[in-house]
């Protein structure tokens, strides 16, 4: 069974399973450690570290990590909820040599992106498919015919103001305790825009909230589809191993 080892680095929790890449599915625990205060390099890089040795690697398998930020050419480019550190900051390459061996870094809504389009929800939907997760802050990934755009940023959108993701994200529900109905109106706004500039076929929405989409869809007044991720909170850990799987 081809297998691969996916870590996902938040700004609250920094999860990592080993996965199945034919299927998605987890063959081991998912073990979940809490992001260390400030989300500094080192530190993060630490508790990577820690995550991995719990998996047992085998040695030769690869390891594929996402990152809230914009990753290209393997550094950090942004760092919306994380260390400043994290800007322009050669991750890859440090973490590779943290670790000791190579790992493959991407954006966590492109990894979750990824997940859905080989394996779960966006699987065999032709056209344009915009993936949003709905956490902490709200990230992005295009998938034309299956294939990612990388490192779109649709939380960065400005709705009256400021990012849509400080006011629309499922952290500002909490922070500001709002009611699906309420919440709602502003993802309605938010999506309108989206499908206004690029007129998807498809919306697949995750975080951990998607799974109580039954509550707040019904309320979201756009005029493209939205369906839940198939692999909820489990995409970025899910799509950072297939990717990682396929450099080999
Ligand atoms: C970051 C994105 C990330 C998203 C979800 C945003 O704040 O800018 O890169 O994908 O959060 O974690």
């Amino acid at each position: 069974m081809k297998q691969a080892i996916g870590i996902d680095i938040g700004g609250t929790g920094i999860k990592g399973a080993r996965v199945d890449l034919a299927t998605g599915a987890l063959l081991s625990d998912r073990i979940k450690i809490p992001t260390p205060a400030g989300a500094h390099p080192a530190d993060v890089f630490n508790v990577v570290e820690t995550i991995v040795n719990r998996l047992t690697p085998t040695g030769g398998e690869s390891i594929g990590v996402c990152f809230p930020a914009v990753v290209t050419h393997g550094r950090t480019r942004s760092a919306s909820n994380v260390s400043n550190d994290w800007i322009d900051f050669p991750a890859n390459e440090e973490l590779t040599k943290a670790l000791g061996q190579p790992i493959q870094m991407v954006n966590d809504a492109d990894a979750a992106g990824v997940a859905e389009a080989r394996l779960g929800a966006a699987n065999g939907v032709a056209g344009l498919v915009i993936l949003t997760t709905l956490g902490t802050g709200i990230g992005s990934a295009f998938l034309m015919d299956g294939v990612l755009v990388p490192n779109s940023e649709l939380g960065l959108l400005e709705m009256e103001g400021q990012w849509a993701e400080r006011s629309a994200s499922n952290s500002a529900k909490e922070r500001e305790n709002l009611s699906f109905e309420a919440w709602s109106q502003r993802l309605t706004k938010f999506y309108r825009h989206v499908e206004d500039l690029f007129s998807p076929e498809l919306f697949v929405i995750g975080g951990g909230i998607s799974a109580s989409h039954e509550e707040f869809f019904p309320l979201v007044d756009a005029r493209t589809p939205l369906i839940p991720a198939r692999f909820l909170n489990n995409a970025g850990i899910i799509g950072s191993a297939l990717l990682a799987g396929e450099q080999i």
